[in-house]
């Protein structure tokens, strides 16, 4: 798609962090990469949806460090914080759906 190396390394990691959550906590899910074109700007989507226990307090998950961790509590953090646009809905034994966005620098 035309990403500098630096924004595909970034994807990367957001997509692992992603997709090891689902694979801890969830078991299995779907993740999608699509590119997304709208006037005057071009990016990546990526949705990542799961059926598992869900997140009970987002806010709190998207803590560094949050208490409810198993491991260092910074892929969700670490994950808004590379992406352009980062949204988390989860309902409690329905499953978690994450939505993030990069958009191509021009
Ligand atoms: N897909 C998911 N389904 C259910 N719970 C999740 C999911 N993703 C994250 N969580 C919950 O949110 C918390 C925070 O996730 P995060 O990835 O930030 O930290 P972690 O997985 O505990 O540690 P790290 O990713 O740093 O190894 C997790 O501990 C878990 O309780
Ligand atoms: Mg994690």
């Amino acid at each position: 798609m035309g990403f500098s190396g630096s924004d595909a390394t970034v994807i990367a990691a957001a997509v692992s962090e992603i997709a090891r959550n689902i694979v801890d906590y969830a078991q299995h899910g779907a993740m999608t990469l699509q590119r997304v074109d709208e006037p005057g700007r071009n990016g990546i989507l990526i949705v990542a949806c799961d059926e598992g226990p869900g997140i009970p307090n987002v806010a709190e998950a998207l803590q560094y460090g949050c208490a409810s961790r198993r491991g260092l509590g910074v892929g969700l953090p670490g994950a808004k914080w590379l992406m352009d646009e980062f949204q988390i809905t989860s309902k409690p034994g329905k499953g978690t759906t994450v939505t993030m966005r990069k958009w191509l620098e021009r």
